[in-house]
């Protein structure tokens, strides 16, 4: 017999079951609350409202702990194989060696988007957001792969996963080079997923980029730690409109759409924005911080805080020992760095930062290693698209392949004018 709640309204027993995850974490289900008791739930921004139940990824806000179908992130840090871990998302586990070379193989040979996409490009100005490019010719793809708008297929899964994990680079590299008034670089078949798009990215008609190992072992690793962080606002947003048996093209493009903004994925953007503010010598640290905690200065400290973790968010961890990691193999020196430490130094020892529990999130560091691999700053968010690609995938696919799954229609609670009759104040 399920463990129950009881709730009391207007002198009457409800007993509403209790819903318990593998790491014991409790819900109340309260899918019969309204037809029992007339009354809803309101919880703007959905902070205490679980939306489904999922098995790819667990966070653990109070501990700080990420794991990907069970692995925690930090053990993929000495061996970061991107297309390894998106497999693992998607399907549940990780890749055999066959498995592995399949899904190798069809991201290769999927590589290049339809010619007459290559022409879209061109009509978008110059100055256009890559982040807006992207969502449209995500969107885009759709129409050239008609075969793949079925949702109800498991079977095509790996085949449309591969396309849309292999295409997303080719976009992503396309809007950079139209944003530079530069020729496209064709996807290279014999280079690997993070060096191709490196190759799109940077190489010339005249001159092959190379990527050396410890440039690809941390845009690897950096994509990885992107990769899935559960019912995350982008996520949400993909299921909300895969709950409509909307294709996963659309799905995924609206997921771009929702990371775009500066609370979510857009901060990597802020936060670098942030720390050059500091080195231009416009403001102090100190006085950036004491800014970030004045209400009516509309301004945070980019990077820092979280709506799960109330401790140190284990990604910004990793990614601070990668930063240092990869700075001093490349002999490197990145002032922004010194600035993001010191950031971190006077915040963790103010209290409005330790009563609230705001730590450094994912953005904090990833912009310096963004740097330092050579993206350029209207890009981050795009890479971070990239790497959240596989989780909006496995979710999208997941909802798509439960029995329980029905249209996301929240309800709502109404403040606006009782009943009013209609008297038009136009004339004629
Ligand atoms: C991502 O959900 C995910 O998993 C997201 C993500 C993923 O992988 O998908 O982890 C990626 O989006 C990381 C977050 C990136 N955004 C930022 O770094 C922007 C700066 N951070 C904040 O805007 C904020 O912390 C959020 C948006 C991340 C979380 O917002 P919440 O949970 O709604 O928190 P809140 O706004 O209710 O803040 C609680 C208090 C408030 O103060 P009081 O009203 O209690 O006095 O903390 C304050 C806030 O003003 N606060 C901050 C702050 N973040 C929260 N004050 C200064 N600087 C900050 N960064």
């Amino acid at each position: 017999m399920a463990e129950t709640v009881t709730l009391q309204v207007d002198g009457k027993e409800y007993h509403l079951p209790l819903v318990q995850g593998t790491e014991g974490e409790r819900a109340i289900d309260i899918t019969r609350l309204r037809a029992e008791t007339g009354l809803i739930t309101l919880d703007p921004g959905y902070a205490n409202t679980g939306s489904c139940e999922s098995a790819i990824t667990y966070i653990d806000g109070e501990q700080g702990i990420l794991r990907y179908r069970g692995i925690p992130i930090e053990q993929f840090e000495n061996h970061p194989n991107f297309v390894e871990v998106a497999w693992l998302l998607i399907f549940g586990k990780l890749p055999d060696q066959q498995e592995y070379a399949r899904f190798s193989e069809a991201l290769t040979n999927t590589a290049n988007i339809d010619e007459s996409m290559k022409h879209n490009f061109q009509g978008f100005p110059r100055s256009a957001p890559p982040m807006a490019i992207l969502s449209a010719m995500i969107n885009a793809l759709s129409c050239f792969h008609p075969e793949f708008r079925k949702v109800d297929d498991p079977d095509q899964l790996e085949a449309v996963a591969a396309r849309l994990i292999s295409k997303i680079r080719t976009i992503a590299a396309y809007a950079y080079r139209r944003s530079r008034g530069k020729p496209v670089m064709y996807p290279d078949p014999k280079l690997r997923y993070v060096t191709n798009f490196l190759h799109m990215m940077f190489s010339q008609p005249y001159e092959e980029y190379i990527c050396d190992d410890i440039t690809q072992d941390a845009l690897n690793l950096l994509l990885i730690l992107h990769a899935d962080h559960e019912q995350n606002c982008s996520t949400s947003t993909v299921r909300m409109v895969g709950s409509s048996q909307a294709n996963l093209f659309t799905s995924c493009a609206s997921g771009v759409s929702a990371l775009w903004g500066p609370l979510h994925g857009g901060a990597n953007v802020q936060v670098i924005d942030m720390l050059k503010h500091i080195h231009e010598g416009q403001m102090t640290p100190e006085e950036y911080v004491r800014r970030a905690k004045e209400k009516t200065s509309g301004e945070r400290l980019m990077g820092f805080g979280h709506r799960v973790y109330k401790n140190f968010d284990p990604r910004a961890v990793v990614l601070q020992r990668t930063a240092e990691r990869l700075f001093r193999k490349m002999n490197k020196h990145d002032p922004l760095l010194d600035i993001a430490r010191k950031l971190e130094e006077i915040a963790l020892a103010d209290s409005y930062f330790v009563e609230r529990k705001l730590y450094p999130n994912v953005d904090f560091y990833s912009g310096v290693i963004l740097r330092a691999i050579g993206i350029p700053v209207n890009m981050f968010t795009v890479i971070f698209a990239i790497g959240r690609l596989p989780g909006w995938i496995a979710h999208w696919a997941e909802q798509n392949a439960s029995s329980t799954a029905r249209i996301s229609r929240p309800r709502q609670i109404y403040t606006g004018n009782p009943e009013t009759r209609y008297v038009s104040l136009l004339k004629g």
